[in-house]
Parts: C-alpha cells; sequence; structure tokens
C-alpha cells in the first residue's frame, strides 16, 4: 500500500447544500421496494440460476410481499428472455405485481425487451446509459450534449414501443448509470430530458432511478446528492424517486436509509445483499431496521430462515453467520456479563412490554426464531448462560449462589475442552456434579416420618453414598432437620442447612419438585446440594445427600479436612 494515498486517490468533493434537511428526517413508513434478485443478483452469481431457481426465487418474492420485481434482462440472454415468457404466458404474475425488465438504452435491445414482455398485465420498462464523466470521456468517447440526444432519442423510442402494446399497463424507468460519480448539475439535465420525453405527471408517474453504481462516498454525500435532486428536478410531482444503492464501502444500508431520509420514494436491492461485487443493496438489511422502529415495513420475513434457505438455493451462495437477522449467530450471545443481562431482562419482561431488551435489537420469535440459541455457552460465558439455559430448557431455576458455584464446574469442564458446550452438555455436567439422576452414586430412599406430639419429627430412611447403603435415623423440628440429625449423627460430620429453595418443573402427572439446599459441613466447607423428585420431601433429602457426597468428592480431589465416612 501507498504512503501517500492522496497521490493515487481523491476524496469525492462535497455537495454543496448548507441547508439540507434530510439529518433532521425521520422514516415513518416503508418505501416502494423493488427486488432486483433475478436481475443485478442472477448476473452477478457465479453460476446464474437456471428456469427453476428463477421461478422459485420469484414466487418467493411474491410470498414475501414484493409488487415489483424485476425479472431479468431479457435482450442480453435467451434464459432471461424464455423466464420472462414463462412468467407471463404461464400466468405467473399475481395482480397487484408489476414485472419489470431492464434494458440498455439502444433501440433494437428495447425492441427485444418489449417483445419478451408482450401479453403482460403490468410491467415497468427500465432503460440504463453510463452519463458519469469517465463513461462520457473513455468508453462512449460522447460530450454532454451527445448524451442528451441519446437519451431524448432512446426515451421517445420506449414510448413508441409500449404505444403499440397497449394491452399493457407500463410505468417506465430510468437509470442514469453512475448517478453516485457524475456532477449532479449534469444529471439533473438528462433526467428532466427523459421525464420530459415521458410526460411526467402525477396522473403518469414515471421512476427516475438514481443508482450508486459504485460507492464512492461516505452515505451523507449520497443523501445530499439525492436532496439535491429532489429539490432540483423538474415534473418532480411526476417522479417516482428511486434509489439503488450498491454497498462497495460496506455502507449500501446506510445510503438507502438517509436517501429516503432525502426524498427518495422507491428502494432497489437484492435479499441479504447479494449484487455485483460487494453487492446491491440488502433489502431485508432497510427492512428489517424499519420494522425494529416500528414502522411496518410491508414485507413479510415473519419465517427468516425459509427466505434465507430459498436464496441460498437459488443464488449457491452462503449468507454470513453474523448477517443483521438472519445470520445463524445473530441472536446469540457468548459473553457472560451479556447472557446475565438477557437472562435478567427476559425475567423482567411482559409479553405486552415495548421491545427492550439488551444485546437484542429484534425480538427473534417475530422471524420465527426461537429463543434456543439466544445464549450459547463457550469459555468467554458465565454464570447467566448456564442458568439460562438450565432454566430455558430443563426449568432449573439456580438460586444465585449455585450459579456461581455450578458455573465453576462448567468452567473447568471447558477449559478441559476447550469448545462450545451445549444445553444437553451442560445438563450432563449438572447432573454428574449434583447426583441428581436416579442411578446417581449418592441416594434417599424409603423415608418415613412420623409427627411426634411434641411437633417435632421423628424420620427414618436409607442412604446410599460411597458405595455404602446404610439406615438414618433422627429427629428434629421438621423432616429436613431430622435427616440432618440423623445424616450428622451416622457419619460424624457436623452439618448445617444455610440455604433451601424448592420449586416444581413441568405439570400435571410429570410434575417434579426440586430443591436446593447450601449446606456447611465440617464447619470447613460450603456447597450446594439439589435433589429432583416427584416428592417434595424425598427431593429436599435427596439435596443433603448430594451435598454430602459432593463434599466427600471436593475433599478427596481437594485434599480439605473432613470427617466424612
Ligand atoms: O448499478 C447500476 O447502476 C445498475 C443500473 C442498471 C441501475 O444496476
Ligand atoms: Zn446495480
Amino acid at each position: 500500500m501507498l504512503k501517500q494515498p492522496q497521490q493515487k486517490y481523491r476524496a469525492f468533493a462535497p455537495i454543496n447544500l448548507p441547508d439540507r434537511r434530510w439529518p433532521n428526517a425521520v422514516l415513518t413508513k416503508a418505501p416502494i421496494w423493488l427486488s432486483t434478485d433475478l436481475r443485478d443478483g442472477n448476473q452477478a452469481l457465479i453460476e446464474p440460476m437456471d428456469i427453476a431457481r428463477k421461478l422459485r426465487m420469484f414466487e418467493m418474492l411474491v410470498k414475501i410481499g414484493f409488487t415489483e420485481i424485476e425479472v431479468g434482462f431479457p435482450s442480453a440472454s435467451q434464459v432471461e428472455f424464455d423466464f420472462v415468457r414463462k412468467l407471463i404466458e404461464e400466468k405467473r404474475i399475481p395482480d397487484g405485481v408489476a414485472i419489470q425488465v431492464l434494458s440498455h438504452a439502444r433501440e433494437p435491445l428495447i425492441a427485444r425487451s418489449y417483445e419478451a414482455l408482450k401479453g403482460a398485465r403490468r410491467a415497468i420498462m427500465h432503460i440504463v446509459n453510463p452519463i458519469a464523466p469517465i463513461m462520457r470521456r473513455v468508453v462512449l468517447g460522447l460530450d454532454e450534449d451527445g448524451i442528451v440526444e441519446l437519451v431524448r432519442r432512446e426515451a421517445h423510442f420506449v414510448a413508441e414501443c409500449a404505444a403499440r402494446q397497449p394491452e399493457t399497463d407500463w410505468r417506465f424507468e430510468y437509470s442514469p448509470e453512475m448517478f453516485s460519480n457524475t456532477e449532479l448539475a449534469f444529471s439533473k439535465r438528462v433526467v428532466d430530458a427523459v421525464t420530459d420525453v415521458w410526460n411526467a405527471r402525477p396522473d403518469h408517474k414515471c421512476i427516475v432511478n438514481l443508482p450508486t453504481t459504485v460507492e464512492n462516498a461516505t452515505p451523507n454525500v449520497f443523501a445530499d446528492m439525492i436532496e439535491w435532486m429532489d429539490r432540483n428536478i423538474e415534473r418532480r410531482d411526476g417522479v417516482i424517486l428511486s434509489v439503488h444503492p450498491h454497498n462497495d464501502r460496506g455502507t449500501g444500508t446506510a445510503a438507502a436509509e438517509l436517501a429516503l431520509m432525502a426524498g427518495a420514494d422507491r428502494v432497489e436491492g437484492c435479499l441479504f445483499g447479494n449484487g455485483e461485487r460487494t453487492g446491491n443493496l440488502d433489502i431485508v438489511n432497510v427492512a428489517l431496521n424499519l420494522y425494529t422502529q416500528g414502522v411496518d415495513p410491508g414485507l413479510d420475513l415473519s419465517d427468516i430462515d425459509e427466505v434465507r434457505r430459498c436464496v441460498e438455493h437459488c443464488n449457491q451462495l452462503p449468507v454470513h453467520p453474523r448477517h443483521p437477522y438472519a445470520g445463524d449467530l445473530v441472536y446469540t450471545s457468548f459473553s457472560g456479563s451479556h447472557q446475565d443481562a438477557i437472562r435478567k431482562a427476559f425475567a423482567a419482561r411482559r409479553e405486552t412490554d415495548i421491545w427492550e431488551m439488551p444485546y437484542l435489537p429484534i425480538d427473534p420469535k417475530d422471524l420465527g426464531r426461537s429463543y434456543d440459541a439466544v445464549i450459547r455457552v463457550n469459555s468467554q460465558s458465565g454464570k447467566g448462560g448456564i442458568a439460562y439455559l438450565l432454566e430455558s430448557e430443563y426449568g432449573l431455576e439456580l438460586p444465585r449462589r449455585l450459579q456461581i458455584e455450578f458455573s465453576q464446574v462448567v468452567q473447568k469442564v471447558m477449559d478441559a475442552q476447550g469448545k462450545e458446550l451445549s444445553a444437553a452438555d451442560i445438563w450432563g455436567i449438572f447432573e454428574r456434579e449434583y447426583a441428581t439422576n436416579d442411578h446417581a452414586r449418592a441416594q434417599v430412599s424409603h423415608p418415613v416420618i412420623a409427627e411426634q406430639g411434641d411437633g417435632t419429627s421423628q424420620l427414618r430412611a436409607e442412604v446410599t453414598l460411597a458405595r455404602q447403603t446404610f439406615r438414618v435415623e433422627g429427629r428434629g423440628t421438621g423432616p429436613i432437620d431430622a435427616f440432618v440429625d440423623g445424616l450428622a449423627a451416622h457419619t460424624g460430620t457436623p452439618l448445617r442447612v444455610l440455604g433451601y429453595h424448592e420449586h416444581s418443573i413441568g405439570s400435571g402427572a410429570d410434575a417434579r419438585a426440586v430443591a436446593y439446599v447450601e449446606l456447611r459441613i465440617a464447619e470447613a466447607q460450603t456447597l450446594f446440594g439439589v435433589g429432583l423428585d416427584t416428592n417434595i420431601v424425598s427431593a429436599s433429602l435427596k439435596a443433603i445427600v448430594s451435598g454430602l457426597s459432593r463434599a466427600r468428592g471436593v475433599a478427596v480431589n481437594t485434599a480439605a479436612q473432613t470427617t466424612l465416612a
């Protein structure tokens, strides 16, 4: 790279628009959308779509709700021509949908495009020609007058051809190619010439489509250019002002949004930003950005994964896992602090609340995504994510201190394995650590409780711990107290219950109780035990044995001094 890039590159000159209004504009309604997936998107594919893929794409675009669809470049290839014919002859275009075709502004190509559109109910004839200085000078060898003359002639031809096919409801579209690299005064001159020939009026509107054929400046510059055109072109009330941003600087979305603020009525682009080089404007992105501002985009993206699958199939290109709104990973938080905040915000949220969720700008459910992937656990994660997964997948509401304790257990596994853990992996670790399944190494069975006349309880139970089964008998203010008394006596280990939480999981015949006890053992260790059972007393006793069993394991692992059997 050059040390002095200014020797090779120059900045785009700012637009002189000191009273620009667009920075204060707020978007309150959706623009007219034009999908060019089947034209600009298709022509940029390594392997352009075959007819079957084109059809699948077309049907999906209709289903989402596009009312204007650019279906091809019929003068450029036979497949494109045949596809347009197929749509028309097989009556595949619903009422209310206008198909659009692109042609270079050259008579034979325009004529061929009209041939392709014969019999269409509603159609947009779109012509384009380059007008930028580099193209005038180097490619076309035409001066400004020459370009205007060419454009006038071709615009006349477009109107004449349309008059010969009166069965179609026509709209005309003109794109000055490389608008973003062209002097504004000249763009206006060309556009005014076209709208003059087409006699643009409020009851006979035409589309003026202004492309950033190649993005070359920050999006505010494009917005200035659009506002300038919006204010200065003639017959503005007979013009649908359209923009066609590309994404060469990675700001296609911003360029479209600022252009809408600057007065554009219509946006051309492709789903997920397919298209020439870095792609066309990503319509999904702009539409859902509007949605998250409370504006109905007029496109139904409520099954975004289905849309994505279709686009991936047709384009034979993957959608990036971090694509805004549609990527595999975009509703996933790995960071512990993010997970913690999301979990708390979900817990605090009521169904009818305005969406206000840390790290999630949109509710994944609105796009047909579940919350399953919202939190995933890797080595960057903390207790929040782990607790969230256990709660959302297995119904466990771990007390906060148990969350901290268990996250350290998970962290050790993670450090050893160095890979992401699924909810099922975490559940497996939990079951092993707290001996919660029915075949666990620590068990309590056949508890018998007798209430005594003095208000105390007498309890007998069979306990399996460290591969030994023994009988425990104790007395206390309640079953837990009595069990702790008996267990302490049998093992010779002082035991105290510091905290106790319980709740149920599931409902009806499948309902189970879960008990969490925080134990102080031999005045040396503090840890949790967890018990699960259909009966709440049994769940509590199991939780105590779970804690005791862990203390033994921890004692072995850490060589701490305990007097457990
Ligand atoms: O990018 C471009 O300039 C185009 C025109 C045909 C609108 O695709
Ligand atoms: Zn384009």
